[in-house]
């Protein structure tokens, strides 16, 4: 009973909210992606920071590693013709990465989405328990913050 008050709160609290998510692509990323966009289609907009060289192939990114995916079957059927716009009016690619300096974002774009973003969720990291050493401390420990301002 209560779990159920809970989870209907956090959905609610999506309602009309712009998000930014980083891991979109990864195990947990993708099922966060779904289950946001099932329960709350009202969520304003979720920015996927993808990295990519452009903005295009953030999309045959997202098409491909994430809203393509099997576990995206019920909102296909709950939207049915509708699904590709329903994706492209609330899923923004962002090209960037955690490890960069403002994940590699330039200040116009930041600029534009310190107004817009109003939730950050960092589910990016490296999973790779063999990666270098310097990459894996860099990722999993000394993540970049966002500089945002509103000037
Ligand atoms: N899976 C689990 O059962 C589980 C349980 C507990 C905790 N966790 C934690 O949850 C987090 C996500 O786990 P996961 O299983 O979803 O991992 P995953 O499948 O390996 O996904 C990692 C995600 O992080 C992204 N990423 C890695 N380095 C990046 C960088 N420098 N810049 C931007 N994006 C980057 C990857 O993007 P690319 O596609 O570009 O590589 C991918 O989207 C990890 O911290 C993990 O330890 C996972």
């Amino acid at each position: 009973m209560i779990g159920e008050m809970d989870a209907h709160s956090v959905a609610g609290y999506f309602r009309n909210k712009s998000i930014l998510i980083t891991g979109s692509t990864g195990f947990l990323g993708k099922v966060l992606v779904e289950k946001i966009l099932r329960v709350q289609p009202d969520v304003k907009k979720l920015f996927l920071l993808i990295r990519a060289p452009d903005v295009e192939s953030a999309k045959i990114r997202i098409q491909t590693e994430v809203t393509g995916r099997e576990i995206f079957r019920v909102l296909k059927e709950n939207h049915g013709a509708g699904f590709d716009n329903f994706i492209e009016e609330k899923i923004c690619p962002l090209v960037g990465n955690i490890m960069k300096e403002n994940f590699g974002l330039d200040n116009s774009q930041l600029k534009e989405f310190s107004k817009d973003i109003d939730i950050i969720i960092n589910g990016a990291a490296t999973t790779n328990f063999f990666e270098r050493y310097d990459v894996f401390i860099a990722c999993r420990v000394f993540t970049y913050s966002l500089q945002f301002s509103n000037e």
